[in-house]
């Protein structure tokens, strides 16, 4: 990790910080390192303390460049998100290797492909049309609750928290009462280090963490194990069943697999979805001129969809690893050597959206990096931008006008984030 290409890559100490920082997700320093990498370091190393050193990689065309290489670029070698020594050292105590679970995020060839392809199919536009009237059922009663307020809320309690959570439920199989368990156990599992949603309030140390973490996953476990029962003997039209019945080489997943698919569907679809609605409606209400073109133009629903994500970019990071010594952006990274893919800064990259940091919904195109990017690209895409554009088709045109009613939260975290309050005003058509 000491030989590069250009001499020494280290990025400053404070502009490293930033980045394993949770407080500087939520108030935006981490756009102005971001910025200042894009421009002076698009490729350096990171020291922060107690972390391993990580390549930062903040470019578009890098951060596609190593999501391709899917041989070179490992997901399973080393931790997956940003991880401490601290807790990376207990996780291996706990699993014997660098991750708590082993969902599709934590795979590799030849497993990843062979545990894709058991849903692959679930989430394709065709299969997902099939929902698409219950979908649009769940946004029209979600919208009519957020009226029902009376000229305001707080969006992000009213209506982006519940409904993406409402849909995923909806098509995994999971009863509406349990909604809340699943709600806290993905805020745990996402943005533990949020005070706010972390189990505990006291500072974090790796012990407390970690043993957090593992109580999360085994009250996923423990639930997911008694659905996965109930699907073998009642086969339904849901997604559970699917997973539940799923066979690799002729046999059930392993258990330990199995609850790491059921928890990577049930979560990764809701805190990045709601966050990315959330982001439209904020972009919507501090540009009155912007919410005149959408509410006018109708046909720019799906672009707001899609800039929304990119603008808000809920998923800040993923980490690979180098299987073997390569060259990329005239540095020379090592077998070994572990990367930070900067999604919220290759989705402000000048060098490939124009104007980067203004919100428009007729942007074209919009090769925003959100879903990340080659083997591991977001099986949820469809169903994310699905859910959204219709719950804008259904809410923008009882809206006669939008505007801020409060100060904007964002959660602290450096993996997933987006805002936790919204106070809107509103007036209905
Ligand atoms: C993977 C973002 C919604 C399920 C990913 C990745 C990102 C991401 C960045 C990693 C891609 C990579 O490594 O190249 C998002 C965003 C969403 C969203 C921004 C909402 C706006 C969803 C939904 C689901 C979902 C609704 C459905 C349940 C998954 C799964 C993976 C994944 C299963 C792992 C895929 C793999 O490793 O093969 N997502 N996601 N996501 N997402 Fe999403």
């Amino acid at each position: 990790m000491d030989t590069t290409a250009a001499g020494n890559l280290d990025i400053p100490a404070d502009i490293a910080a930033t980045l394993v920082d949770p407080v500087a997700y939520a108030d935006h320093r981490i756009h102005d390192s971001y910025r200042w990498l894009r421009a002076n370091n698009p490729l350096g190393i990171a020291r922060p303390e107690r972390f391993d050193p990580f390549w930062v990689v903040t470019k578009h065309a890098h951060i596609q460049a190593i999501s391709r290489q899917n041989e070179l670029f490992h997901n399973a070698d080393r931790p997956t998100t940003l991880t401490n020594q601290a807790v990376e050292e207990r996780v291996r105590k706990i699993t014997g290797g660098p991750n708590l679970v082993r969902s599709l995020v934590q795979m590799d060839a030849p497993d990843h492909p062979k545990y894709r392809a058991l849903t692959q199919g679930w989430f394709m536009p065709a299969n997902l049309g099939k929902f698409e009237a219950r979908v649009r059922e769940i946004a029209r009663a979600t919208v009519q609750r957020m009226l029902d307020k009376g000229g305001a809320c707080d969006f992000v309690e009213d209506v982006a928290l519940g409904y993406p959570l409402h849909v995923i439920m909806e098509i995994l199989g999971v009863p509406e009462a349990d909604e809340p368990r699943m709600l806290k156990l993905t805020q745990e599992l996402f943005g533990p280090q949020d005070p706010d949603t972390a189990r505990s309030r006291e500072s974090l140390s790796a012990e407390l963490f970690s043993a957090m973490m593992q109580a999360v996953v085994a009250d996923f476990s423990a639930y997911f194990r008694k659905i996965t029962e109930d699907r073998r003997r009642n086969p339904r039209d849901d997604l559970a069943t699917v997973i539940a019945n799923a066979k690799i080489g002729g046999d059930y997943m392993p258990e330990h697999d199995q609850t790491s698919y059921y928890m990577i569907v049930a979560t990764a679809g809701h805190d990045t979805t709601s966050s990315s609605t959330a982001g439209a409606i904020w972009a919507l209400a501090e540009d009155p001129a912007e919410f005149a073109k959408v509410k006018a133009n109708p046909e720019l629903i799906p672009g707001l969809v899609d800039e929304a994500i990119r603008w808000m970019t809920p998923v800040k990071h993923f980490m690979r690893s180098a299987t073997a010594d390569t060259e990329l952006g005239g540095r020379r990274i090592a077998k070994g050597d572990w990367l930070m893919l900067c999604y919220a800064s290759g989705n402000r990259d000048e060098e490939v959206f124009e104007d980067p940091y203004r919100f428009r919904s007729d942007r074209k195109p919009n090769r925003h990096v959100a879903f990340g990017y080659g083997a591991h690209l977001c099986l949820g895409q469809y169903l994310a931008k699905l859910e959204m554009r219709i719950l804008f088709e259904e809410l923008l045109p009882r809206l006669k006008s939008l505007s801020l009613d409060g100060e904007v939260k964002m959660t602290q975290a450096y993996f997933v984030n987006g805002p936790k309050k919204l106070p809107i005003r509103f007036e209905v058509n």
